[in-house]
This record gives C-alpha cells, structure tokens and sequence, in this order.
C-alpha cells in the first residue's frame, strides 16, 4: 500500500513559514506583501477559488484586494484595472482568474499585468525565464508538485518522469521544472501512441489530463509515485482525479489523493510568489 501525501499538512506547514517570513519582513521594511485578484463574471468553481485565495492572504497576514467585475466588462475596462494595480505600490501580485468570459482575449490581459507583479507566472517573460532555469516565480501547481515530492524526501535525479498532459499552466512547466531536477522527462498527451507503454517506464507519474479516474494500476510500474493534479467529478458527482486512487494505491509507493493531494499546495505557492515578489522590489529599491 502506497503512502499517501497529505497535501494539507505540507501546506498548513508552508503557510506558517511564509506567515512568518511576512512579519519578519513587515517589521524590518514596514511593507506589508499585497496580492490583487480579478474575477470577471459568476462562474461557481472560480468564486470559490477566488474566496480561497483572499482567506489564504488573511491567514498568512498579506494585504489583499479581490476586484469582483461583471461579465460583461470590457476589455478597456479590464486592461485599466489591471494597469492600475500594476502602478499600485500595495500590490506585489496580480491574478486574473481564469477562464474569462469568451469576449476577452486570456493572452491579451496576461501580457499586460507587470510581469515582476506576475505571480501566477503566465506571462511569456516568466514563461520564457522558467525554461532557461532563471526564474522569480514558478508556476503555482507544477512548484505545489515539487514541495510535495520535497516533502517525502522523493528525489527525481535520474529518474524516468512521466508527465500525462501538455497545458501551459501545468504539464509544459511541469516537464520543465522535473528537468531542472535532473530527471529524464517524457510528456504524454493525447496524441501518444502506447501511452501505458511509457508510464509503466516511469518512476514518477504527473497527471494532469482533466480526466476522471484515468490512470488505473496495469499502466503504472510496481512502488511508482503517482501525482495526481485532476480534478473531476465522477459519474456520482463526488471529487476525484485523474488516477483510479483505490486501484493505483494498492501498487504505487507514494501517492497524492483528491482532494487533499496538490489542491493545497497551488494557492500555498501564490503565497510563496506573492512574498517573493515584495521582497524583490524592495532588493530593487
Ligand atoms: N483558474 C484555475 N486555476 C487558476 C490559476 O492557477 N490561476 C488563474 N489565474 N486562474 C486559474
């Protein structure tokens, strides 16, 4: 039976590091580090997320904004905010919650929040800083992952990771930062041919599909660590991954359950950017 990583814990631990890494820097520069979130319409998931992530400020002591507008808000509108709050000296992170409604162009908007105020690291210079390894914010779920393994003491130097998907915000960082781990990363999606093939090579599994209960115990390898970043409904409506958890459980040797695995540790790393982004400006000042 594999061990199962507890995502909470490793989390509420973080938090209270970053808690006091954040009064230690409040009381030596009496700047206290501020995160902005736009959401843009009602869509349910993304208000929850929203919510979560002002709690989260409070709980760690960060000043925070959370900038609620209509669906139908314009890109004008929304390019002024976001100009606004990079111009703001409070804020040393902005997030503008995705998805956005259709009549808003994603890319548009990320390329033009600051990208020293990027904490979500979705514009292109903090993407194309993460491939050469030279970075100041990691993307929130991929470095969740890395905590994670860090955590358990799972060392990927030198082993075969299989990473199952190919987003922007979660299988391409995530093949990346393996790599600067030293491990030898393959990406799967889609289109692979012999997709079991690969995985059952690996020692480590990422998956990050949106597929529920996709990955299932015949297609991985015997005490392989399995990272499941999924999150679904099954056909019940309950919470589950993109793993078959009860079967890949009984044959991998470390494994993140959902909910309870990386979910905690996405908004724990906003955190970590956010304080990480205060204390770069002032490096700057
Ligand atoms: N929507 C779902 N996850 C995320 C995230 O990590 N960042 C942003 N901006 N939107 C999201």
């Amino acid at each position: 039976m594999a061990v199962i990583i507890d995502g909470k814990a490793v989390s509420a631990k973080i938090r209270e590091e970053i808690k006091a890494e954040s009064a230690a820097f409040e009381k030596e520069t009496g700047i206290k580090p501020g995160l902005a979130v736009i959401i843009v319409g009602d869509d349910p998931a993304s208000q929850i997320y929203v919510r979560n992530k002002g709690k989260a400020c409070e709980e760690v002591g960060f000043y925070s904004e959370i900038h609620r507008l209509s669906a139908d808000t314009t890109k004008e509108q929304l390019l002024e905010l976001v100009h606004s709050l990079n111009s703001n000296d409070k804020i040393h992170g902005i997030l503008v919650q995705s998805p956005l409604p259709k009549h808003l162009d994603e890319a548009l908007i990320v390329n033009n929040i600051d990208y020293n105020k990027d904490v979500d690291a979705f514009h292109p210079v903090n993407v194309g800083k993460i491939m050469i390894g030279d970075y100041n914010f990691l993307p929130c779920t991929p470095a969740g992952v890395m905590e994670l393994l860090k955590a358990y003491d799972i060392d990927v130097c030198g082993k075969e990771v299989a990473v199952v998907g190919r987003s922007n915000i979660v299988g391409k960082p995530q093949a990346m930062l393996m790599l600067h781990s030293n491990a030898t990363v393959t990406v799967c999606h889609s289109k692979t041919k012999n997709l079991a093939d690969v995985l059952r090579r690996a020692d480590v599994v990422v998956m990050a599909i949106g597929k529920a209960k996709f990955l299932k115990a015949d297609m991985i390898k015997d005490s392989a660590v399995v990272i499941d970043v999924g999150m679904n409904r099954d056909e019940n409506g309950k919470l589950c991954g993109d793993v078959d958890f009860e079967e890949c459980e009984k044959k991998a040797s470390y494994i993140t359950p959902v909910p309870g695995g990386v979910g905690p540790m996405t908004i724990t790393m906003l955190m970590k950017n956010t304080l990480s982004s205060a204390k770069l400006k002032v490096s700057k000042l």
